[in-house]
């Protein structure tokens, strides 16, 4: 790939997804855009970019291709730990309200099918209880997945047993190795579209929990900063903002006080 190629590559990255991708990650960029060559039965990366560049339908092939979707179900535990033993009993001493989850950045779906499992159990104990889930992604083949909501049935082992029993749906014949889950943990769920690095208007709503886990490190420092002075806008009162484990806020964030390891609690002034 020329240099010039790799710098128009570049260049639509950071205007649509808003981050920078590193000359050193080369390497990664074409082993990611040779199995979409391979199968538009193109005959090089040249022929690639002049497709791309004259093809509209064709950026959203491209853009799913670059974002990173790894994920799993009760991905970093602890942060749901807390959910159940601190966050839940806690707000539900004090508000009434139904209990608003944004999930940003929910790539396949486990994160917002784990949380709902959660938050039905606590339901569950608590009569009164209720939450809705607002989970979004930038990259829409992970949308369509998450909103499909079959996964293979090795994946389950992920998910504590106690739970598995309760809200999972084994496939029969040919889809004997997949699993779904039932009706109660889907519903709860609203999967959209949401580009992080362009966020005009989101919601009406605000969140008592937003959920960023491992999306925010693939920005560069400015835009992590515009990310979450735009949740400011929506964590509601006495709100709460969780990242990754191993993600840090940026130092200019006054309004957020850190509890532990990701959990931060929105400060009323
Ligand atoms: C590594 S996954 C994390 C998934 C999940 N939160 C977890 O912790 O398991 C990062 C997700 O962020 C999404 N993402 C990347 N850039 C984005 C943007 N500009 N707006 C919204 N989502 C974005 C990716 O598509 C990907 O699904």
């Amino acid at each position: 790939m020329s240099v010039e190629s790799f710098k128009r590559f570049r260049t639509l990255i950071i205007n649509n997804l808003g981050f920078y991708f590193p000359e050193s990650k080369k390497n990664l960029l074409l082993a990611r855009l040779s199995k979409r060559i391979t199968k538009l039965e193109l005959g090089s990366i040249c022929e690639y970019e002049e497709y791309l560049f004259k093809n509209d339908t064709e950026l959203s092939h491209f853009l799913n291709l670059i974002t990173t979707n790894k994920t799993s179900f009760y991905r970093e535990r602890e942060h749901f730990n807390w959910i159940k033993e601190h966050l839940l009993p806690t707000y539900f001493s004090q508000s009434k309200g139904i209990f608003k989850i944004w999930c940003a950045g929910c790539s396949s779906g486990q994160e917002a099918y784990s949380l709902s499992m959660e938050m039905l159990n606590f339901k569950k104990n608590n009569k009164g209880f209720d939450f809705r889930i607002y989970a979004t992604d930038i990259n829409t083949e992970m949308l369509g997945k998450a909103r499909e909501g079959v996964y293979p049935i090795k994946l389950s082992s992920e998910i504590p047993l106690i739970r598995r029993s309760e809200y999972l749906l084994k496939g029969t014949l040919k889809k004997k190795d997949y699993f779904k889950f039932n009706e109660k943990v889907t519903s709860k769920i609203k999967f959209s579209y949401c580009n992080l690095a362009d966020l005009q208007k989101y919601s009406n709503n605000t969140f008592d929990l937003i959920m960023c886990r491992n999306v925010l490190i693939y920005f560069p420092r400015a835009i992590q900063s515009e990310i979450i002075n735009n949740f400011n806008k929506y964590i509601a009162f006495n709100g709460y903002l969780v990242i990754g484990h191993s993600e840090s806020l940026p130092k200019d964030i006054m309004y957020l006080e850190s509890l532990k390891s990701g959990v931060h609690k929105m400060l009323s002034y």
